[in-house]
């Protein structure tokens, strides 16, 4: 079978690791989370003291540090220097920095390199904002998911909830819409739609509808040879 990557961009909580996810599981495709990947460096640095607004200390810090991504789509943990901190980077603080340690070339560099890496081994639904633009401009295929500010910070308020951890729906609502801000703003690799992705808007679509609407589009490229 002709192997192909799937790029999934788009801004934060426009339903993308859920529907990687999904598309991975119902495709048997290696699922790479490439923002948890930042997330796992920002913790390192909020940990050991690193100034995140430091590209050049930051860069250096990715060098000597061990980021993996292990297990299959359905548990798709992160391992930070062999621990496992899959929870540990989910929260508000890491939310809050994270755009910082993405707006860095260097860092983003060999952040491309472990991408590059791990999506040649096999098919792969790669989940961020710059595969289709930058990672894989040559992906077979990209998807560019959006959402309405409100159903996204919902859904992030939800998600919050159902993890037990203490949600402000207002405080969420501002923090989506500085992060869009920052992540399309920076200089390297901006968060923006490739000129060929395909945009699926899931404000009013439901998560099955999604990953059907998108592994149809993948056995099409499959099957075209
Ligand atoms: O998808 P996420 O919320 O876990 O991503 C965390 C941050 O990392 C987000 O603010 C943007 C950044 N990111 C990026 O710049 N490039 C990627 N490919 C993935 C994430």
């Amino acid at each position: 079978m002709r192997k192909i990557n799937i790029a999934i961009d788009g801004p934060a909580g426009a339903g993308k690791s859920t529907v990687s996810k999904g598309c991975a599981v119902q495709l048997d495709y290696t699922y790479i989370d490439t923002g948890a990947m930042y997330r796992a460096l920002s913790l390192k640095a909020l940990r050991t003291g690193t100034p995140l607004d430091d590209g050049e200390k930051m860069t250096e810090l990715l060098k000597s540090t061990s980021i993996r991504l292990v297990g299959n789509p359905k548990v798709s943990e992160v391992y930070l220097d062999e621990e496992n901190v899959s929870e540990a980077i989910r929260t508000s603080e890491v939310d809050s920095v994270v755009s910082l340690t993405a707006a860095h070339l260097g860092v983003r560099e060999e952040m491309a390199v472990k991408q590059r890496r791990l999506a040649a081994e096999k098919s792969a639904v790669l989940d961020g904002r710059d595969i289709g633009t930058t990672i894989l401009p040559d992906a077979e295929l990209k998807i560019f998911l959006i959402a309405s500010v409100q159903e996204r910070a919902l859904r992030r308020y939800k998600e919050m909830q159902e993890r037990g951890k203490p949600a402000d729906y207002e405080e969420i609502y501002e923090a989506i819409i500085h992060r869009d801000e920052l992540d399309k703003a920076r200089e390297h690799s901006p968060l923006k739609k490739a000129a060929d992705a395909v945009e699926i808007d899931t404000t009013v679509l439901t998560v099955p509808e999604v990953i059907s609407k998108i592994t149809a589009l993948a056995e099409e490229k499959v099957n075209q040879s």
